[in-house]
């Protein structure tokens, strides 16, 4: 089998990282020969030309250094303060400003040097995330003749916000350097097509433009997953039932309803928590009888819109704290803070309703564990955002709108009064789709249309699983 190279930003270290993505592929590697390649996490003042590589727990991984100038353009300017926001349709807290398309080519481009010489000729390379888009151009202008496929973390946006980002053309330009570029949704695909099919005719700044050539790039919807038979064990270990016996002990018998997020304008944490009170305002006679708990780790927080996104939620919650508080109640608890695995699988498990309502969102996988860790027997209701990835592969959920956050609230109700024969028939839908879309399926189902010749099994991936565009 060819050996697998797969390149992000972040790389597994031997803390966990935050978000899915390092939990998402350390598995896949391991089952394959090659490594991972990314950046070391370290800050320099010159750039470091060779990648150092390390084994971190039986898997090499090859990283470099960026510079401190360099990782800013690159990191915090051009990726998450232009790409971030406007491929979540947030083009009003996108901050333009020139240099920064200049250092994440840059940077793009020290990958490509540092990563060439450790390259074989049949190696398969995996490209993750909007910041290294302009990465195959980079490889294929040093001679990488390989295949190399690109896969989006986060959702594709539509044209019009697409238009909005500076050198849009290019980057569209290096996508069709790909083989294969992977989104998350049947709706990516769409936008990516409409962009592909309708391509902008001129800008002021570059005059005409010539059409992007997609004829040799495959797109198409391979929705992420997690691994849920295993997070159901955790659920049931002994550390998450550590957890379960302290919130037990602290809820009494009020029902948690249990939302967890990376901090991030983009998964609604103010509107969520506005829905929660409307919840308390409009049904008296569940104040005392539930509580809110929802996990915020801090997240890309030199930039300005993140910290302005925690301000807002702490004030939300402090309205809702000091409208519905007694002395000897509290409506919610918030918490800025990472958890382990295992606590957060156990605060799945004891949770009645998981709250996941991003205004826009990737698959967002805190969906896909929910799901997993609950008692079969006596699940809990899962309430999500229908403009998540995951509402495509879960319709069995209560989705809802964010931004309407009476409709939000409701569905809480709706959650927290639905009869067991109900949750049970939702759960177990959920639970087969979890299974069906796993971690596992989608890295083959990807690694199959990248490499056919060197399918495990021969069989090509699973047509359940495509939904491919005809971008020509
Ligand atoms: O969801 C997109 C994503 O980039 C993930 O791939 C990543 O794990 C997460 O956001 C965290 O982002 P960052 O690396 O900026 O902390």
């Amino acid at each position: 089998m060819n050996r697998l190279i797969i390149v992000s930003n972040r790389t597994p270290g031997k803390d966990p990282a935050a978000g899915g993505l390092a939990v998402a592929l350390r598995k896949t590697l391991a089952d394959r020969n090659g490594f991972w390649f990314g950046w070391s996490g370290k800050l320099t003042e010159k750039p470091s030309p060779d990648a150092m590589f390390e084994n971190i727990d039986g898997l090499s991984v090859g990283r470099i250094d960026l510079t401190r100038d360099d990782h800013h353009a690159y990191y915090a300017g051009f990726s998450n303060s232009i790409l971030w926001p406007s491929f979540h349709l947030r083009l009003d807290l996108a901050t333009i400003e020139a240099p920064w398309y200049e250092g994440y080519r840059r940077v793009n481009a020290q990958f490509a040097k540092a990563l060439l010489p450790h390259l074989q000729p049949d190696d398969v390379i995996w490209v993750h995330d909007y910041h290294l888009i302009p990465l195959a151009t980079e490889l294929r202008a040093l001679g990488a003749r390989n295949r190399i496929g690109f896969y989006l973390h986060i959702p594709f946006p539509t044209t019009d916000a697409l238009y909005a980002i500076p050198h849009h053309n290019e980057l569209m330009r290096d996508l069709a350097r790909y083989d294969i570029v992977g989104l998350q949704a049947n709706r990516d695909v769409i936008a990516f097509t409409d962009f592909a099919d309708n391509q902008s005719p001129s800008s002021l700044a570059d005059g005409p433009l010539e059409a992007v050539d997609f004829s040799r790039t495959e797109v198409a919807a391979f929705p992420i997953g997690s691994d849920p038979d295993a997070f159901a064990r955790l659920a049931t270990s002994p550390a998450a039932n550590k957890m379960i016996k302290r919130m037990q002990r602290f809820l009494d018998d009020q029902r948690l309803l249990i939302g967890v997020d990376r901090l991030d304008y983009s998964k609604g944490l103010p509107q969520r928590v506005e829905a929660y009170e409307k919840l308390l305002a409009n049904n008296a006679h569940l104040r005392r009888l539930v509580h809110l708990l929802q996990v915020a780790p801090p997240s890309r927080d030199t930039i300005k819109e993140y910290q302005e996104t925690s301000d807002a939620l702490d004030a939300m919650c402090g309205r809702v704290m000091g409208r519905f508080a007694e002395p000897d109640w509290a409506p919610l608890t918030y918490v800025k803070r990472a958890y382990g695995q295992p606590s957060l699988a156990g605060l799945f498990r004891l949770a009645r309703v998981g709250l996941v309502t991003p205004l826009r969102d990737g698959m967002n996988l805190v969906a896909h564990e929910y799901v997993a860790a609950q008692n079969p027997d006596n699940p809990g209701v899962l309430v999500l955002s229908r403009f998540a990835g995951a509402a495509e592969i879960f319709p069995e959920a209560l989705l809802v709108n964010p931004f309407d956050t009476d409709e939000t609230a409701e569905a809480l109700r709706l959650a927290l009064e639905m009869g067991l024969d109900e949750r049970k028939q939702r759960w177990q839908a959920l639970m087969d789709a979890a299974r069906h879309y796993s971690i596992d399926n989608w890295a083959q189902n990807f690694l199959a249309r990248l490499n056919p010749a060197g399918a495990q099994g021969g069989g090509g991936p699973d047509r359940d699983f495509l939904y491919l565009a005809s971008v020509a």
